[in-house]
């Protein structure tokens, strides 16, 4: 087994359980829009930039990728919920079938935020689809599609990341307490 980086303290899902994962939400999604003429697929920025890169290419049904970039306000200490849009579509999705793209839900704000805005664009459908999911979500908005359930760590890896570093591992890793705390 490869050495570790001295801030992991173990992996937790391995990049083979991952792909599997990721291989058959993409089944899934293909069986639930056959037929569809187009799907349009939005990439959260950063952290699912990997994960919508995975299963946009295991994907067969027609489709597009399109992201966006949310941010929280404030500093972690006095986050009351309320995110910003950074970067927004390219294109309209009036009337399109959309899939959001999340690397995971934590407390589930921005998903709220983000079904929210993208319902008041009039898409014909949206549904939401993450590969990571913490417990303690406070979410009004249904999840779809989700890929594993989380502990309440501080994890890393395939998209993931900690001050901007280790989001490029290929498996989820808990982060070491004394690296954050
Ligand atoms: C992470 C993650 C989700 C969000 C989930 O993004 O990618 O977008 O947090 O958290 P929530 O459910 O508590 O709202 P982050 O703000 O860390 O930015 P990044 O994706 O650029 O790393």
């Amino acid at each position: 087994m490869t050495d570790l980086h001295p801030d992991i303290k173990r992996i937790l899902i391995t990049e083979d359980e991952i792909q599997k994962r990721v291989a058959e939400l993409a089944a899934e999604i293909d069986r639930d829009y056959q037929g569809a003429d187009l799907v349009v697929l939005i990439g959260i920025l950063k952290g699912a930039f990997i994960f919508t890169a995975d299963i946009s290419r295991k994907m067969t049904v027609p489709h597009t990728v399109d992201f966006m970039s949310i941010s929280s306000y404030g500093d972690q200490a006095v986050f009351d919920g309320a995110v910003r849009l950074i970067l927004d579509l390219r294109k309209p999705i009036a009337d399109q079938h959309v899939i959001v793209v999340e690397d995971i839900v934590d407390t589930g704000h921005t998903m709220d935020y983000l079904y929210q805005t993208l319902q008041g664009r009039h898409p014909a459908s949206l549904k939401t689809c993450t590969l990571f999911k913490k417990e303690r979500n406070s979410l009004e908005v249904p999840l779809d599609y989700v890929g594993f359930d989380l502990p309440d760590v501080w994890v890393v890896g395939y998209g993931l990341d900690y001050a901007d570093k280790h989001r490029t591992l290929p498996y989820i890793a808990e982060l070491k307490k004394e690296v954050y705390s």
